[in-house]
Parts: C-alpha cells; sequence; structure tokens
C-alpha cells in the first residue's frame, strides 16, 4: 500500500505578520512534489496565510487547536464551525502541550475530534508517551489508549478521516529524536492495533512521526516502512530547513 506522505509544520505560538510572511514567501519556492506540506499557523494568521499562498495549492493550511463544544459562552474558545470561514484542511488534537499545560484528557480529545469530523475537517490525532512511561514499557500501551478513546466514539470508520502523529514526549523540542528503529517499532505497533478493527484501514491511515525532526534525520525515517511523514516543530520555523523535510519525503 502507497500511502502518500504528509510534512506538516507545527508552528505553535510563535511568529508575527512579518515574520510569517517572509516564512510564507520561502516556502512558496518550494518545487511540486508528490508529499503534501501542511502549515499550522495559529488562529490569528490563518486569514493571513491564506491570502499570502494566493491561488497556490501548495501548502494546506491546519490548525492547532478546537474546541470540542459548537458554541456559546465559552471565552476564547474556536469552534470547528468558525473554522469552516478558512481554507483549513487539518486540524490538530491532543498535542501533548495541550494535554500536559492545558489538563487536555482522552475523552476531550475525543469530543474535539467527534467535532471536527462533523465538520468534515481531517483530525490529526496526535498520541504519545512520557519518558516514565518508555522506561517502563508503556509505550504501546499508553498509544493504545489514546486511540481506544477516539475509536469508542466515533468508531473505526472514522479513521479513513484521521491522520496518527505519534510524537514522543521526550522528544518534543528536546533536539532527542527517537531513532528511526524505535519510531518504525511504535508505529508497527500503533498499525497492527488498529488492524485489530479494520486491516483496510489500517493499511491506509497515514502515521506520521513528531518530535525534534531536523532536516538531516528526515531520510531515515522517511525510510521506514510505516512512517508517513513528520510533524516539524522547531525546524518548521526556518524556510529552507523545512522544505529539505519536505523533499526528503519525496
Ligand atoms: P519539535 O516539535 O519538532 O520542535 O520537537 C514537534 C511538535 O511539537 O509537533
Amino acid at each position: 500500500m502507497i500511502r502518500q506522505k504528509i510534512v506538516a509544520g507545527n508552528w505553535k505560538m510563535n511568529g508575527s505578520a512579518e515574520s510569517i510572511k517572509n516564512l510564507v514567501d520561502g516556502l512558496l519556492k518550494a518545487d511540486q512534489s508528490n508529499s503534501e506540506m501542511v502549515v499550522f499557523p495559529s488562529f490569528p494568521y490563518l486569514h493571513l496565510f491564506s491570502t499570502l499562498c494566493g491561488n497556490s495549492d501548495l501548502i494546506k493550511l491546519a490548525a492547532q487547536n478546537v474546541s470540542e463544544k459548537e458554541s456559546g459562552a465559552f471565552t476564547g474558545e474556536v469552534s470547528a464551525a468558525m473554522l469552516q470561514d478558512f481554507d483549513v484542511k487539518y486540524v490538530l488534537v491532543g498535542h501533548s502541550e495541550r494535554r500536559s499545560i492545558y489538563g487536555e484528557t482522552d475523552s476531550i480529545v475525543a469530543l474535539k475530534v467527534q467535532s471536527l469530523l462533523k465538520k468534515n475537517f481531517t483530525p490529526m490525532l496526535c498520541i504519545g508517551e512520557t519518558l516514565e512511561e518508555r522506561e517502563s514499557g508503556q509505550t504501546l500501551s499508553i498509544c493504545e489508549k489514546q486511540i481506544q478513546a477516539v475509536l469508542d466514539l466515533v468508531g473505526i470508520e472514522a479513521f479513513n478521516n484521521i491522520v496518527i502523529a505519534y510524537e514522543p514526549v521526550w522528544a518534543i523540542g528536546t533536539g532527542l529524536s527517537a531513532t528511526p528503529e524505535q519510531a518504525q517499532e511504535v508505529h508497527c505497533g500503533i498499525r497492527s492495533f488498529i488492524a485489530k478493527s479494520s486491516e483496510s484501514i489500517a493499511q491506509r491511515v497515514q502515521i506520521l512521526y513528531g518530535g525534534s525532526v531536523k532536516a538531516s534525520t528526515s531520510h531515515a525515517l522517511f525510510a521506514m516502512p510505516d512512517i508517513d511523514g513528520a510533524l516539524v516543530g522547531g525546524a518548521s520555523l526556518d524556510a529552507e530547513e523545512f522544505l529539505e523535510i519536505v523533499k526528503a519525503a519525496g
């Protein structure tokens, strides 16, 4: 099964109108490729980003978060319906920073996935273990538990429209990437777990790796059979470096 690779840049809470203009200018110099380039700017810059991209479909626009609520008195939140006013394709859910800093539980993450699917977005579901969990041999069981909460709410068919990002918490922003072999082992485990519900969906679902991905480490990661791209934080803030990663994805 050939799965299209995705290289996604999570800009987190970085950038200004000025710096984003420069970054998008740089990214629009990319050559056409077989992989999909995705960027997650923060909410205030979604419109600017679309405007800067004009008619180009080189970069897919994405959002970093969504509320699990539909509308109403939820100050500071952004609903899935609001995101429909932008040209957004993917939305991150369950990023470890949301889970650990903002207390998002597996059940909130599942509700967010559900609200996105209702509005035809593709949730990019982030999962991954902490260092302590890895060291106590719980890596796969943690990933499975995080996926199971979503499966229980939306069912296996929904995974036709969900992308998974495996991001070991200890590798995010630390410069300590998982080795290609370590990542492959977990990706293969995640795919086998999904295969228990549907073999065909398991073969189709794209599983990205995230955690300190750089141009220099991306080739070896992408050579692994179950790694279908990358979710990139720090290195996505440098257009040249990010485009090198997109190139490595082929
Ligand atoms: P990093 O971030 O590449 O800076 O480790 C990855 C992420 O948080 O998605």
